[in-house]
């Protein structure tokens, strides 16, 4: 089977290993556990880090990346940079007020180098270009600049790595060969990369990618994309020609907007819990729910979010969101 380990690429390790694939119950649906990927922060970010930290730890870079204040990509990209020893500074835009979002500012604020406040998701280019500016008319190194939700080529490497990882369990009789992998869909480098390193693992299983972020950014085009691009570069270092089929959108998941929950959410969560799994309202219980909405043959479900225990992230953090990010956390 292809692997990654041969590739001229920098990489940091920060996964701590596979991570484990789990029974729902009897009916043949089974859960990814992502979200306790790494030891710091969990979910779908830590693959993509591996990379694109490694990069910027090879070269000496800071960091300038970007995304909502609420962003689990700004929270996961400040902790492994700060531990790993990159410099992080965050563009942030506003989003809706949810809990999750509050807890993330706090720990993004504690975390990161510096962070510039885009007042409309409008003035993210223009704020993003301020930001790294700065650094270049001050004599500094131009950042490695990581796109929203750590969605490039390297980012996409991490998933590639998911992919050929859950192959690699199939081929070991750990689960059946699964009919579908359903994943949330955001800036699309979770579930390209996945579909790649299925296809490059040789498992046919069609993904499901459950929109939960406006189609401007969560677009099958955006997908498809960043899955051929990876793969150009993959055939450049040996991978094999593989065909990319079997990816279907899910846009009746999404609601009424982003980080805004849905009645078909709200009951995937509750139904999660009583298998003991923790969701949150604005990707993973909506991949949840379209999961549980086709319920025949066997179907795995990725747990993107974060699972592993926040106190020793907020034990840096101020009790209450700053006033300089408050601003940004709007009324639903
Ligand atoms: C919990 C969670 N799941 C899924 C996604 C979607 O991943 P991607 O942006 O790679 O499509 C995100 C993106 O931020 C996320 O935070």
């Amino acid at each position: 089977m292809f692997s990654l380990h041969d590739l001229p690429l920098a990489r940091v390790p920060l996964l701590g290993g596979p991570t484990a694939i789990e029974p729902l119950g009897p009916d043949g649906a089974w859960v990814k556990r992502e979200d306790l990927s790494g030891t710091r922060y969990g979910g779908n970010k830590v693959r993509k880090l591996e990379w694109l930290l490694g990069e910027a730890l090879e070269s000496g870079l800071d960091v300038l990346t970007l995304g909502t204040v609420g962003s689990n990509h700004l929270v996961a990209t400040a902790v492994y940079g700060q531990a790993v020893g990159v410099r992080v500074q965050a563009v942030v835009a506003p989003q809706p007020d949810t809990p999750t979002a509050r807890r993330n500012a706090r720990i993004l604020h504690a975390h990161a180098e510096r962070i510039w406040v885009a007042r409309t998701a409008a003035e993210l280019p223009f704020t993003l270009a301020r930001a790294w500016g700065s650094t270049r008319l001050f004599g500094g190194y131009p950042p490695a600049v990581f796109p929203i939700g750590g969605s490039s080529v390297l980012g996409c490497l991490g998933w590639v790595g998911g992919g050929l990882e859950i192959a690699a369990q199939v081929a070991a009789g750990e689960l059946p060969a699964p009919d579908r992998i359903y994943v949330a869909l955001g800036s699309g480098g979770t579930a390209a990369g996945l579909w790649l390193g299925l296809r490059l693992g040789g498992l046919a299983s069609e993904v499901v990618a459950v929109r939960a972020a406006p189609s401007w950014l969560a677009s099958p085009f955006r997908v498809r994309r960043l899955a051929g691009n990876t793969l150009a570069l993959l055939r450049r270092h040996g991978a094999p020609a593989v065909g990319l089929d079997r990816l279907r959108i899910v846009d009746g998941q999404y609601g009424p907007g982003y980080a805004r929950s849905t009645a078909a959410a709200e009951e995937a969560s509750a139904r999660a819990e009583a298998v003991g799994l923790t969701l949150e309202s604005t990707y993973t219980s909506k991949a949840y729910a379209a999961m549980l909405a086709e319920p025949t043959g066997t179907r795995l479900f990725v747990h993107t979010a974060n699972s592993r225990p926040l106190e020793p992230l907020l034990a840096t953090a101020l009790d209450e969101v700053p006033p300089s990010l408050a601003g940004l956390l709007r009324r639903a």
